[in-house]
């Protein structure tokens, strides 16, 4: 790891879970308690946009009320001491960015920002105000979350530099994904397969850790500050 001179991180929801943001899988899991397909698709939010606006105000308030944990400022470190590195991330909790991170690819948007359903133009505070009219764009079309949905393409430009990174780093992390959505899913192994040293690390064994060259059980927020000094000499 110390040797390594090109580093990529994937992140997923689990990094998160030590701030109390849910996860999406697992027992306490979102999508154990909501349907995805009522509320992270575009149809749906067509035809009931307040519903969807309404869940996506319930978590943006969860969000805004916790701080980064011990795991976030780790990876912002690791990015200071690695001479080239990028962070991937599947959450849209932007809780990397409060952590001091900087290099990030943010695959699934973010959920603080908006942006129009027909001219795309963005904004950071539109939102659905309590009993207050849908949000709609100075164009007049209704204003989304920007985030990806189920059946959305993810932004393209940021895609191709997260499989950039995949394939041109010496170390990947894969930390807090149950790796089982696409395409983020297979970046590990696009990695693995491009010569890169593969660390998983979770509190469950997940379905790429067989694939891995090591995989690490334990909490990130705990694991991932343990690494940082025993790799680097750095303590956060
Ligand atoms: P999941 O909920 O599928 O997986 C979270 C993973 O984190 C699980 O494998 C847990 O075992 C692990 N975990 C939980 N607590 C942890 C901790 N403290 N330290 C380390 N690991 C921990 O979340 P994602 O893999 O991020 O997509 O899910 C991927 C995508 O599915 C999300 O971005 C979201 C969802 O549908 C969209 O909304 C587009």
């Amino acid at each position: 790891m110390r040797s390594a001179e090109r580093v990529a991180v994937l992140t997923g929801a689990g990094v998160s879970a030590e701030s109390g943001v849910p996860t999406f899988r697992g027992e306490d899991g979102l999508w154990k308690k909501f349907r995805p397909e009522e509320l992270a698709n575009f149809d749906a939010f067509m035809r009931n946009p307040k519903l969807v606006w309404e869940w996506y105000n319930y978590r943006k308030k969860l969000i805004h009320e916790v701080k980064p944990n011990l795991g976030h400022y780790a990876l912002a470190k690791m990015e200071d001491v690695c001479p080239e590195f990028w962070l991937i991330t599947q959450n849209v909790d932007g809780l990397h960015r409060k952590a001091g991170s900087r290099k990030i690819l943010e695959l699934h948007g973010n959920i603080m920002r908006s942006r129009c359903v027909e001219c795309g133009e963005e904004s950071d505070t539109v939102e659905l105000r309590e009993g207050g009219e849908l949000p709609r764009c100075r164009c007049g079309a209704l204003m989304r979350p920007d985030v990806v949905w189920f059946g959305e393409m993810l932004p393209e430009d940021v895609l191709r530099r997260a499989f950039e990174a995949a394939r041109e780093c010496d170390l990947f992390f894969s930390i807090g994904t149950s790796a089982v959505v696409q395409p983020a899913a297979s970046m590990p192994l696009v990695a693995k397969e491009a010569g890169a040293f593969v660390v998983e690390v979770n509190t469950e064994p997940t379905v790429i850790s067989e694939s891995v060259d090591e995989s690490i059980l334990g909490m990130s927020g705990e694991v991932l500050p343990k690494l940082l000094k025993e790799a680097w000499g750095v303590e956060i």
